[in-house]
């Protein structure tokens, strides 16, 4: 039996050492992979995870194919539906079965380990892909005062605002990356969320910020789901400006704790991840 993870590219993942860590921790027999598959290639991979000798029980999808993957499952979570984007697939007699532990994952990060509550606050998320869908629609079930989307192309951000409203009544606006509106939307949150790639070892622009010091209040949380670095651009920016800052890892443990119990049937080992995770930073740090 086999687990593993399909994204482009995915020299960022810390997935295989957390799962592997769990997997062995556990003394279960099932191998977890690193599936390195361009978007071209997402069609070939899905139908060879489905076929019963491949020996695939399950995967993790990242960077950048979750929505793609939540139109190919065969049948989809509540999560999963509301997102429009999978990050979690149990594969079960060919059918291919999409879960959503993004949005859990976020919101259990930021409570346990920020002690955050969303209850009245106004929030900005930076991104609109499918990290962002999860994240986006299990934050509006807290109960928050307001949800701003930027993302760099707004044809995007207004989609996902537009799914929002839908199922939500708090709210919903939209500003653009860089503009002035961007600013002004910072200057108004408590909860400021990074959901791109921007900063993000291996990806597209890892020196990058999308936001400065002098746009990030003081009294605001920060939250960059990125976890390598585990201090990114922004995270610095944020320092800088006096407030307080969380780094993605925690939501990577919580949301693949989930993921864990969904494919094996047992309680995941969560601080043996925490634990595999953050060595592997570290020494990837050295
Ligand atoms: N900590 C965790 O557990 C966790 C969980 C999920 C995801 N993540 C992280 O979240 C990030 C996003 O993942 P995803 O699955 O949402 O990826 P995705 O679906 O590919 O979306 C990528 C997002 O990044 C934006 N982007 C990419 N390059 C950019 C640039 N140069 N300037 C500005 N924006 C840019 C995209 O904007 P456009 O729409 O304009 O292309 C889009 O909003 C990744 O770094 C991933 O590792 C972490």
């Amino acid at each position: 039996m086999r687990l593993g993870i399909v994204g482009y590219p995915l020299g960022h993942s810390l997935s295989p050492v957390m799962f592997r860590a769990a997997l062995s921790h556990c003394g279960l027999d099932i191998t977890y992979d690193p599936w390195e598959t361009p978007p071209e290639g997402l069609g070939g991979f899905v139908e060879w995870a489905r076929r019963p000798d491949s020996g695939v029980a399950g995967f993790n999808v990242t960077v950048p194919h979750k929505e793609a993957v939540a139109a190919a499952v065969d049948e989809a979570s509540q999560e999963a539906e509301r997102a429009g984007a999978v990050n979690t697939v149990v594969v079960r007699d060919g059918r291919l079965h999409g879960h959503n532990t993004d949005g859990i994952g976020f919101v259990l990060a930021l409570k346990e380990e920020a002690n955050f509550t969303f209850d009245g606050r106004r929030v900005l998320i930076l991104g609109a892909g499918g990290a962002a869908r999860g994240v986006v629609m299990a934050l509006a079930a807290e109960n928050p005062e307001s949800v701003v989307i930027a993302n760099r192309t707004p044809e995007r951000a207004q989609r996902l605002a537009q799914d929002l409203r839908r199922r939500w009544r708090g709210v919903v606006d939209t500003a653009s990356l860089g503009g002035e509106g961007l600013g002004r939307a910072a200057e108004k949150s408590d909860l400021i969320v990074q959901c791109s790639t921007v900063g993000m070892s291996h990806g597209p622009d890892p020196a990058g910020s999308l936001l400065r010091s002098e746009d990030i209040p003081g009294e605001a949380l920060v939250y960059d789901l990125v976890y390598n670095p585990p201090e990114t651009p922004l995270m610095k920016e944020a320092r800088k400006a006096g407030a307080r800052v969380l780094g993605g890892l925690s939501m990577l443990v919580y949301q693949g704790a989930e993921g864990f119990e969904a494919w094996t049937g047992e309680k995941a080992p969560v601080k043996v991840m925490f634990r595999a995770a953050s060595d592997a930073l570290d020494r990837a740090r050295r």
